[in-house]
């Protein structure tokens, strides 16, 4: 299941573990995009949209459940689901409801896909979670620029499908023994650290 899988990397994740075999679930908010990017799939019974609200335990509950309804089992569970709101630095210009708002798709989002996941992975004793969150969104052309000068992989740029591969790894039998891992996929740009330009080398 890939929440938020009707567009950008949530879309990506699905066409890509879709075309490695997997069974796919597109829960998203959006319903046209959702059942679009599985009428690309093919439209094949391989691959189902479910609208759902990730903010909303009920529909994430009934996501699950009718994912265990329609193919058997959940083997991989993608909280992707997320908004990026309009930067906002300076704390005194940020009101309590964006900072709820923010917290209501980022966090409660995801704590609701990881804690319906489990119910129904634990009694399997197997299954895997992975989560995308971000060290800076880059939704705009301006952010994306700042992000590629200031990682150290100079002249690359962040594709949805670098992500995707990504997951795909870590959903893998070839990450049997990772686990709570925060995978960096940011072209440097954290291990650069802009924040604390004093530990910066010359070249990065
Ligand atoms: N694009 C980036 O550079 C970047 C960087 C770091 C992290 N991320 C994170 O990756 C995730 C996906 O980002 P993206 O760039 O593909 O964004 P996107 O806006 O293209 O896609 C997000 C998807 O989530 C869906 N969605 C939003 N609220 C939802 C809800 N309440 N319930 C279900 N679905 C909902 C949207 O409909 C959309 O299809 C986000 O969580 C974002 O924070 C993105």
């Amino acid at each position: 299941m890939v929440t938020g899988g009707a567009s950008g990397i949530g879309e990506a994740i699905a066409k890509l573990f879709y075309e490695h075999g997997a069974k796919v679930v597109v829960a998203d908010v959006q319903d046209e995009l959702g059942n679009s990017v599985c009428k690309d799939l093919g439209g094949s019974s391989n691959s189902i949209f479910i609208h759902c609200d990730v903010t909303n335990e009920d529909h994430v509950q009934e996501a699950v459940d009718r994912t265990i309804t329609t193919f058997g089992k959940l083997d991989i569970m993608i909280c992707n689901a997320g908004i990026s709101d309009e930067t906002k630095p300076r704390i005194i210009d940020n009101t309590k409801a964006d900072f709820e708002r923010v917290l209501r798709f980022n966090v409660t989002g995801v704590f609701l896909s990881m804690k319906h996941a489990a119910r129904v992975m634990v009694p399997m004793h197997s299954g895997c979670i992975i989560s995308t969150s971000s060290v800076i969104g880059l939704e705009n052309e301006e952010l994306d620029k700042a992000m590629s000068a200031t990682g150290n992989l100079k002249g690359a740029t962040l594709r949805v499908d670098d992500v995707a591969k990504a997951a795909q790894f870590l959903a893998s039998d070839d990450a049997q023994y990772i686990s709570g891992h925060n995978l960096f996929i940011d072209g440097g740009f954290t291990v650069c650290n802009p924040g604390l330009g004093m530990f910066k080398h010359p070249e990065c």
